[in-house]
């Protein structure tokens, strides 16, 4: 997509490289993350308005330390440089980085010294009474993680703030807005850091405007011009990303889209039926019911690794039948998203190794489609929030994520019709309860597991011999970790309570209180 304004983020390997550029288009403005060896040319060729150069673990010093390429400082684009970030500016432009004699993590008091640009509208003034502080002092929190610091400051450069521990913890050249803060604005603890970013901004003559309005716009315009006339097939699982991703396109291309529901009998309750309800009178959509297909063909099959591959497969195979069914169908739409393209852990690595995820599987290279991504460029929160503007349902927007194998994973051992008709159950009752009390939008994701094992339990004068359920809830940012929910004792009883009494060949409910890592989140 184009793009009339971006700032480019180079990483150096901080665990914030990602939240800056979130940072940054929470304010407006375009963002991206490249690893920190991209060349001058390459650097030139995305016509950035500014730079930011990530934290990252290294002391600059180190064999091996990441360094960026020596015309960066040459090429008349604003730099913040951000901890190592700081580091590195000093390092290439000869000032001097030393070890801290102590390593500063946590917060600090970082005293203003200059408010004309970079601190502009800093507003925390101090009343005198904390420590540190002197009364009239223009001084704010900030969040520190650094073993190195700034000894001598780089001619050209002033110092702008200082810390207890840091005297010299904010600087800048003016004449070359170069700048650079030993503490991190792109995390909350930093409590201007916004405004220090968005300040950084407008010294890049930063005018901001884009949201999820201009994104649509764009988006829209780019779909239309690539396509042609000609029509487009989208896979719709009722998942966030492909029903924004559908809405997205049909607004683009009306009836030249063409999307399928495929219902693979491992959904939870009534899905599909709620898919054809949002749908089915918006767009055209294919349904089709294959559960009984991937059922046979899992039939027996314990082994998780195997089951996802079988349903992969399965799913290619349906798939492939009815878009063949599709006349004219030369391009297919997936909702991949950023965080799927960029090499977020190897800041050392290309710039676009793009993992071999595939929404659908493997799709486009079996049947030469051509792939349409809008999303890309885009975080989770951003699709959301395209979503929203294309007033989908706030129910959908905010579902729970619910992994492409299904309700397959959520049964341990082998798949039958009766165990998912169990699962689904149980987690029907789960998940209403947990609406009930409130709690649907302050946890990550809650789901039932239908264990192998049977257990003894009594109810009315019989003794029963029956499954097992266990609840899982979760507390996640992006799923990478994960805190087991602290749900309320009431909620666990009256599910468990439901449960127990409403889903037949259920005798036990457990709660799993395990979190990620060591366990992951989905039990298989
Ligand atoms: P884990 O279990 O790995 O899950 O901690 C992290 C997140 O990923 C989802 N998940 C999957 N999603 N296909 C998917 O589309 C899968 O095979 C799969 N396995 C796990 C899981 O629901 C959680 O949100």
């Amino acid at each position: 997509m184009r793009h009339p304004e971006s700032i480019l983020v180079l990483d150096f390997g901080s665990q914030y490289s990602q939240l800056i550029a979130r940072r940054v288009r929470e304010l407006g403005v375009y963002s991206e993350l490249h690893p920190y060896s991209m060349s001058a040319d390459e650097i030139l060729a995305l016509k950035p308005i500014g730079i930011i150069l990530s934290g990252g673990p290294s002391s600059v010093y180190d064999p091996g330390a990441p360094h960026p390429a020596p015309e960066l400082f040459s090429l008349n684009i604003p730099i913040l440089g951000i901890c190592y970030g700081l580091q590195v500016i000093a390092h290439a432009l000869r000032g001097q980085v030393d070890t801290s004699a102590r390593h500063e993590y946590g917060f600090a008091r970082l005293f203003i010294d200059d408010r004309s640009d970079l601190f502009a509208g800093i507003s925390g003034r101090t009343t005198g009474e904390e420590p540190d502080a002197t009364p009239g002092d223009v001084s704010t929190v900030v969040w520190m993680s650094h073993g190195d610091a700034l000894t001598r400051i780089p001619e050209g450069f002033g110092s702008i703030g200082h810390t207890k521990n840091s005297p010299i913890c904010a600087v800048r050249n003016p004449a070359k807005k170069i700048y650079g803060v030993q503490f991190h604005p792109e995390v909350a603890h930093t409590a201007e850091g916004k405004k220090i970013l968005s300040n950084f901004l407008k010294i890049c003559g930063s005018r901001g405007g884009w949201n999820a309005e201009s994104i649509i716009e764009t988006a829209v315009d780019d779909i239309r011009s690539r396509v042609d006339g000609n029509v487009v097939i989208c896979a719709l699982s009722g998942g966030v990303d492909s029903s924004v991703l559908a809405a997205l396109l049909s607004q683009a291309i009306g009836d030249q889209l063409c999307c399928i529901h495929i219902n693979n009998g491992l959904m939870r309750k009534d899905e599909s039926e709620f898919i054809i309800r949002l749908y089915g009178d918006r767009l055209k959509l294919r349904y089709v019911d294959a559960s009984e297909v991937f059922l046979r063909n899992l039939k027996g099959v314990s082994d998780p690794e195997l089951k996802r591959k079988i349903i992969g497969k399965t799913f290619i195979e349906v798939f492939e039948k009815e878009a063949g069914m599709i006349g004219g169908a030369r391009y297919l739409a997936q909702g991949t998203l950023y965080p799927d393209v960029i090499e977020s852990v190897s800041f050392r690595g290309p710039s676009h190794t793009i993992k071999t995820h595939h929404n659908v599987g493997g799709l486009p290279e079996k049947m030469h489609f051509k792939l349409i991504e809008p999303f890309r460029e885009l975080f989770k929160d951003e699709v959301r929030a395209i979503g929203r503007r294309l007033q989908l349902p706030e129910e959908l927007i905010n579902r729970h994520p619910f992994p492409g194998p299904g309700l397959a994973v959520r049964i341990i051992g082998d798949v039958t019709e009766e165990k998912l008709r169990i699962v689904r159950e149980a987690d029907h009752i789960f998940i209403e309860e947990i609406r009930n009390a409130g709690c649907y939008d302050s946890v990550w994701q809650a789901f039932c597991v239908l264990l192998p094992v049977q257990t003894v339990g009594v109810m009315g004068d019989q003794r029963t011999y029956e499954n097992v359920i266990a609840l899982r809830a979760v507390n996640s940012v992006d799923g990478m970790t994960a805190d087991w929910a602290h749900l309320p004792y009431d909620l666990l009883a009256t599910a468990s309570s439901r449960i127990v009494n409403e889903v037949r060949g259920v005798n036990r409910v457990v709660y799993d209180v395990s979190s990620k890592p060591p366990s992951t989140i989905e039990w298989e």
